[in-house]
């Protein structure tokens, strides 16, 4: 372990490839190799991705994205005027996305005007409402099919619009998604509303929610079949406040996440985290240090967000001279957790071979920012930009999109108060990040699935059969992988 540390002191991806190994995969597909990854102590993602708590990378989309391929978003918390509300809906809107149970479906009363009922439909993006009575008794159903050709001078209540209880399929007490499955199919129906034993509303199962389960086997699910979400917090002003709102609308993990975690402010952030919310999920960041890891490990923490000063958005190098390279970072890092507590490798992900690295040197998973970054599931305009063909010298108009570092003056001066921010002193913000334009590219899931293609091609050169297996070869003789580039085979390797 002494010569490892001595290897990678100061050294960070590009600084390294890996001796390739006797090869014993016969297949390379994704799909059979097991990839799975713990990204907090009890939480484990099929695929070992995580998207970055930036305002330019995870809103609900881009949530629902990365979850559906098997690995997590974390919706930052970085929206205009800092208020709890926006960050709360995104949640919402992930846990709402697909579900095998919809533990809480939109509903409406029986006396609501239809266009009333259009306008929820809109709002929500969800066409059934559960008509129910002022003590959640099931009345009936209102899809968006029943608001179709209404008679402007006909019906303009929901009661007389809707499918009565009387002419529905329910189901009665507690059911499995199978035996769902065999109701639905049946009846031949779509929508199956489960009632409680005095025949209140207890959830809706779906026939699209069913089938969306079934083509995505390795999307990241809680126990109700819900897509799974993270959420940031600060370490201070209104971050218990807005931790309490986070888990109501089932965020499954919290991440206090500040750019220096090995800090006083963190320490009394979990303490009081810990009295408020129990033994809920937390994981905590940033630290780039074995003494930083060991602090966050004392005060009980589930997992731990490694890099200071890797990420493709931030300065914070440049402004302050202090970081670690990010593979000495995780190296030292994991060995201070002694395996207890999974890592987050956070920042610096520029090439999908730097995946297989940062999850051999020390990471359980990968938070990916830039890599992310113009895809249409990033939150943000695009605009069109004029550029100039260098060989046609035409000048043509191309798709772009923003991304910043949350450490960026624009990213501060957003998250300031309307009034804040026309007043704010720019120059005593001191901004950590920046901004810049990125290529608009497209769907963020071939990006996804293309990182898992070479990260199985990766295990297959490492000579062994799942991502754990690796990590565990390594882990036994690291120096049997690790080689070390001088710079005439770092350009040989990477500069293409
Ligand atoms: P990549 O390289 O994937 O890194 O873009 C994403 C991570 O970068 C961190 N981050 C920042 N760090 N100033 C910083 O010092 C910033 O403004 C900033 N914004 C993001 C963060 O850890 C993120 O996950």
């Amino acid at each position: 372990m002494t010569d490892l540390f001595d290897l990678v002191r100061g050294c960070t991806f590009d600084d390294f490839l890996f001796s390739p190994r006797y090869s014993v995969l016969e297949r390379r597909d994704p799909a059979a190799i097991d990839l799975s990854s713990r990204l907090s102590q009890r939480l484990t993602l099929k695929r070992p991705l995580v998207s970055a708590n930036m305002d330019t990378v995870t809103r609900a989309e881009m949530a629902i994205a990365i979850a559906e391929e098997g690995g997590i978003g974390i919706i930052d918390r970085g929206f205009r005027s800092g208020d709890i509300e926006p960050q709360v809906r995104e949640v919402e809107k992930v846990k709402r996305r697909q579900h095998g149970v919809i533990v809480n479906p939109y509903t409406i009363g029986p006396g609501a005007t239809l266009r009333n009922a259009a306008e929820t439909m809109r709002r929500t993006g969800i066409g059934t409402l559960v008509v129910i009575d002022g003590d959640a008794t099931v009345l009936g159903l209102l899809t968006a099919r029943d608001l179709r050709f209404v008679d402007p001078h006909g019906p303009t209540t929901v009661a007389e619009r809707m499918t009565p209880r009387d002419r529905l399929v329910v189901s009665d007490g507690p059911v499995d998604l199978s035996a769902a499955e065999t109701v639905m199919r049946t009846h031949k129906i779509k929508k199956l509303p489960l009632l409680d034993n005095r025949g209140r509303l207890a959830g809706l199962i779906t026939a699209k929610d069913l089938l969306k389960q079934r083509q995505l086997p390795f999307a990241t699910r809680d126990d109700h079949g819900r897509l799974r979400v993270g959420a940031a917090i600060g370490a201070k002003g209104d971050y218990l406040e807005r931790a309490s709102e986070l888990l109501r609308a089932g965020a499954d993990v919290i991440v206090i996440d500040i750019a220096h975690g090995h800090s006083v402010v963190m320490g009394r952030a979990i303490d009081t985290f810990r009295k408020q919310f129990g033994d809920t999920e937390l994981i905590a960041g940033n630290v780039a240090t074995a003494d930083g890891t060991r602090f966050l490990l004392e005060r009980g923490v589930n997992g731990i967000k490694v890099g200071i000063g890797p990420g493709g958005g931030c300065t914070t190098r440049l402004n302050t001279n202090f970081g670690v390279p990010q593979v000495q970072a995780l190296v030292e890092c994991r060995a201070a957790t002694g395996g207890r507590v999974p890592l987050i490798a956070d920042g610096g992900i520029k090439r999908d071979g730097a995946i297989a690295q940062a999850l051999l040197f020390g990471g359980d998973t990968v938070m990916l920012g830039s890599a992310l970054a113009g895809t249409s599931e990033t939150p943000g305009e695009t605009v069109q930009k004029p550029v100039v063909v260098a060989e046609s010298h035409k000048t043509v108009k191309v798709p772009f999109k923003v991304f910043r570092g949350m450490a960026s003056l624009q990213a501060i001066v957003d998250r300031l108060d309307v009034e804040d921010a026309e007043s704010a002193d720019v120059e005593a913000l001191g901004a950590e990040g920046m901004e810049i334009s990125v290529p608009a590219r497209g769907s963020v899931r071939p990006v996804l699935r293309d990182m898992l293609k070479h990260l199985v091609s990766a295990i297959s050169y490492g000579g062994a059969r799942s991502l754990a297996e690796m990590q565990q070869m390594f882990a036994d003789d690291p120096m049997r992988f690790v080689i070390r580039l001088t710079e005439s085979s770092r350009r040989e390797s990477f500069d293409r």
